[in-house]
C-alpha cells in the first residue's frame, strides 16, 4: 500500500453485552477507496460501520477492545464531534430534518460555527452539487425536506454529510429502501465522490457491491472471514463461505 491508510482497525473486538458481535476484525482502507461489506443479516455489518464513529456507544451495553485509526491517530483521542465530522453515516431510511431543504443542508455547518449567511449559501449549493441533487431542488430550497422523493431525500442526507467536510463516508444498505433509478443515482454519486472521499458501502445486494466497490470484504458471524478486490472476491473466493454466500446458498 502507498499511503498510510485513512482507517485502520487492529484485533477491534466488540460486544453487546457479554455476546460477541465482531471478533478480530484487522483492517485497512486507503484514502479514495469504495469498500464494500457484505453478508447475511447478523453478522456483524451495521455494528462494523458504527463502531468507527462511536455510535454504537449510545447503546448502554456496547463495548469493545482493540483499536481503530483514522488518519494514523487512534479515535479515542478525538471528541464525538470531531469525529462525527470526519466520518459521516448515511442510514437505510433517510434520515432527513422536519425544516426546509436548505435547513437541512444548513444545520450541520451551523452546529460547527458557520455563521455567515453568504458562506452557509455557498457550503450548501456546493454539498448539493455534490450530492447530485443541486438541479433538482434549487428552486424549492425553502419547501420543507419532507417533501422531496425517498430518492431524493437519501441524497439530501448525503449533502448534509458532505456540507461538514468529512473524509470518510459510510453507507448503511442506502439503496434499501429505493427504486432502481433512485439506487442508480446514489451509486452514480457515489463514483464521482471516489475523487475526494473514502467511501464503505455496507449492503445487503451482492450485485451492488460487485458495481459498486473496489475491494469488498465479507462477514459472517461477526467474523471478517475475507476481504480483497471485488472482481476475485466474486469470481473466486478464496474460503468456501464465502463462495456459499455469493452463490446464493444461504443468507
Ligand atoms: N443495540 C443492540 N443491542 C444488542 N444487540 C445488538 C444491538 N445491535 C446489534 N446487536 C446484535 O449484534 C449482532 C450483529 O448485528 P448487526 O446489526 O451489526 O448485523 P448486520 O450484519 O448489520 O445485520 P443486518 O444485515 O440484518 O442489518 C446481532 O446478533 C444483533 O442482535
Ligand atoms: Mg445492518
Amino acid at each position: 500500500m502507498v499511503s498510510e491508510p485513512v482507517i485502520k482497525t487492529v484485533h477491534l473486538d466488540c460486544f453487546f453485552g457479554a455476546q460477541p458481535v465482531l471478533k478480530d476484525i484487522n483492517i485497512e482502507i486507503p484514502r479514495h477507496e469504495i469498500l464494500g461489506v457484505i453478508g447475511p443479516a447478523n453478522s456483524g455489518k451495521t455494528t462494523f460501520l458504527r463502531a468507527l464513529n462511536r455510535l454504537n456507544y449510545l447503546h448502554r451495553t456496547y463495548s469493545q477492545t482493540g483499536e481503530i485509526h483514522l488518519d494514523g491517530r487512534d479515535i479515542r483521542k478525538l471528541s464525538d464531534n470531531l469525529l462525527r465530522k470526519k466520518i459521516g453515516i448515511i442510514f437505510a431510511l433517510p434520515q432527513v430534518l422536519p425544516v426546509t431543504i436548505f435547513e437541512n443542508v444548513a444545520y450541520g455547518p451551523k452546529v460547527h460555527g458557520m455563521t455567515n449567511r453568504d458562506t452557509l449559501c455557498r457550503t450548501v449549493e456546493e454539498a448539493l452539487q455534490r450530492a447530485h441533487l443541486w438541479e433538482e431542488v434549487k428552486d424549492r430550497l425553502a419547501e420543507p425536506a419532507v417533501r422531496l422523493s425517498g430518492g431524493q431525500q437519501q441524497r439530501l442526507c448525503l449533502a448534509r454529510t458532505l456540507a461538514v467536510g468529512p473524509e470518510v463516508i459510510l453507507y448503511d444498505e442506502p439503496c434499501s429502501g429505493l427504486d432502481p433509478i433512485s439506487t442508480a443515482k446514489v451509486e452514480d454519486t457515489m463514483q464521482l465522490l471516489k475523487a475526494d472521499y473514502t467511501q464503505i458501502l455496507v449492503t445487503n445486494n451482492t450485485k451492488q457491491a460487485s458495481r459498486v466497490s473496489e475491494r469488498c470484504a465479507f462477514f459472517l458471524m461477526g467474523e471478517l472471514v475475507e476481504i480483497g478486490p471485488t472482481r476475485d472476491l466474486f469470481t473466486c473466493p478464496q474460503d468456501q463461505r464465502t463462495d456459499d454466500y455469493i452463490t446464493g446458498r444461504f443468507g
